[in-house]
């Protein structure tokens, strides 16, 4: 089964309106984005008493506002055939380097307007006569692009401070100098990853609704030393992080850091929920960064009850459903209607993320059991034979990756229709299902994933020791080293 399978899982997991979305979101990043004729991009300022709908019916995007520079330009950005949303372009590479999160998304028509009163309004008369995305803002006077692609709008007493700006509100996209804090996240399209300030770190999350949620990413600048503030992409090619003491700082390289070149850079979180940063050479977008260097580590990669074979990487399923693997919805097994479920276990199946994961020390793989077993909100979990680790899942299954034979899987499937809680346990022994290998080829595979494992081990060893060595580099003083 090819990786892209996983793409009619996650299609099938959200809403009716974030898989339109998502799908929507596609399309408009593919489609090339034209001036449309006649469209002049001289605007630079927007006064209070503007209004404006979308015109040009052949355009892909339509210019409102541009920056001193033109090189970002804000407007309507057609998405799909015939919705289209607010964004900020970087019209080199027609990019949307923003873009608003309306409730829904309006027409390309005449039923749609933009209107600015202080407060930026989208209204689209044919869905509803209320707002479908607005800034909230009072007491602004206009509103300018800045040459940071940085939408902001003024009060003209005060033209330093911005009433409101885009920064504050990111999509997937940060830009080289937008400060990213923990009041803001990084999210796909379709709301399912995100990334996140946290405490001490920075990290990946896939999001299940309320609070089951799977980290599978971390990156910790200060260790246990403080609370990260802020993080900001730099034009040397890193993302630098600075806690309550701005002077002290730390920093993410990309590849592209030290390297003496200063261009625009972006770090944007992709539709499967890994996190790219990119530079552009005035031609096109070079990627230096990745985050999830193993496809397999992704937890949404072949989707729920997933199987990923590392390497050159393909999707497998644990449990079949109908169409590909098994769904899983949220939730948990703590209501009366929901608490029953069968038992899938499977060995030499593991997560890249398992020191995120919360963990138990056990005695044995029976002991680990028995504790997802009673806990309703726990989905399954790995036992490690090696150091006698239990890691829990307490969110719905997602991709496991396979692996020598080191760890055992416990999964718990839920059941379809009612049954009590009393018939709970009966079902869940009875129905255990014993899953013995599938595919012979794993062993085989093991061995090669192991050797892999290490020496992708060594490769991040080698990249620690050398970020460690600029951590005590002051900020200052790196800054000065490179230019
Ligand atoms: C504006 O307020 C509404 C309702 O409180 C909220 O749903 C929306 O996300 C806000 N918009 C922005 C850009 O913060
Ligand atoms: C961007 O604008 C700022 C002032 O707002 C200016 O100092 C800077 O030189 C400009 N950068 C470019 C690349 O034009
Ligand atoms: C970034 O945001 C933090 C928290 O709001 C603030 O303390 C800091 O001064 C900001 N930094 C910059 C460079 O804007
Ligand atoms: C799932 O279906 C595939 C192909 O339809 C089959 O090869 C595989 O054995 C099935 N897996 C399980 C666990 O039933
Ligand atoms: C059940 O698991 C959750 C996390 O998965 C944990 O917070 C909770 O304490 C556990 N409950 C019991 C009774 O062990």
């Amino acid at each position: 089964m090819p990786i892209n399978y996983k793409m009619t899982i996650t299609e099938k997991k959200g809403s009716q309106l974030s898989y339109a979305f998502f799908v929507f979101y596609t399309l408009a990043i593919q489609a090339f984005i034209h001036p449309a004729a006649g469209t002049s991009i001289e605007t630079t300022e927007i006064r209070k008493g503007f209004s404006a709908t979308p015109g040009h019916v052949n355009s892909e995007f339509q210019y409102l506002l541009a920056d001193p520079t033109g090189l970002f330009a804000f407007g309507f950005m057609r998405v799909g055939p015939t919705k289209l949303n607010l964004a900020v372009v970087h019209l080199p590479s027609s990019l949307p380097v923003w873009s608003a999160i309306p409730s829904n998304l309006a027409n390309w028509g005449l039923s749609t307007t933009l209107s600015f009163d202080g407060n930026l309004v989208l209204t689209d008369k044919s869905i509803h006569d209320g707002v479908l995305w607005s800034s909230n803002s009072t007491g602004g006077d206009f509103l300018v692009l800045r040459n940071t692609s940085n939408l902001q709008i003024l009060s003209s007493s005060d033209e330093n401070s911005a009433v409101w700006q885009s920064f504050d509100h990111p999509s997937d996209t940060l830009v080289q100098g937008q400060n990213f804090t923990s009041m803001t996240s990084l999210t796909t399209p379709d709301s399912r990853y995100a990334l996140r300030i946290i405490g001490t770190h920075i990290g990946l999350y896939m999001e299940f609704g309320g609070r089951h949620e799977i980290n599978y990413w971390r990156h910790s600048p200060f260790g246990a030393k403080g609370a990260i503030i802020y993080g900001i992409v730099q034009p040397l090619g890193f993302f630098g992080f600075y806690n309550a003491d701005s002077s002290k700082a730390e920093l993410l390289p990309f590849d592209s850091f030290d390297r003496g070149y200063l261009g625009l850079h972006r770090v944007t979180i992709q539709n499967d929920g890994n996190l790219h940063a990119y530079f552009w050479d005035n031609n096109k977008w070079d990627l230096v960064y990745t985050a999830v260097t193993e496809p397999c580590g992704l937890p949404g990669i072949c989707g729920a009850y997933g199987l990923c074979l590392p390497g050159k990487p393909s999707c497998f399923c644990m449990v079949n459903g109908t169409d590909g693997c098994l769904q899983t919805d949220s939730g948990d097994f703590c209501s009366k209607e929901y608490n029953d479920f069968s038992v899938v276990r499977r060995s030499g199946v593991t997560v890249e993320y398992n020191e995120l994961m919360l963990s138990a020390r056990v005695q044995s793989l029976a002991e680990c059991e028995k504790i997802c077993e009673r806990n309703c909100t726990c989905w399954g979990a790995l036992f490690s034979k090696t150091t006698n680790v239990c890691y829990l899942m307490d969110y719905p299954i997602q991709t496991v990756e396979a692996s020598g034979d080191t760890h055992q899987g416990y999964f718990k499937v839920r059941q379809q229709g009612g049954g009590g809680s009393a018939e709970r346990h009966r079902t869940a022994t009875a129905v255990s299902v014993i899953f013995t290998l599938v595919f012979a080829g794993f062993a085989l595979y093991g061995g090669y994933w192991c050797w892999d494992k290490r020496r992708s081990n060594l490769l991040r060893l080698q990249l620690a020791g050398s970020s460690q060595e600029m951590t005590q580099t002051p900020f200052k003083d790196l800054r000065s080293m490179n230019t």
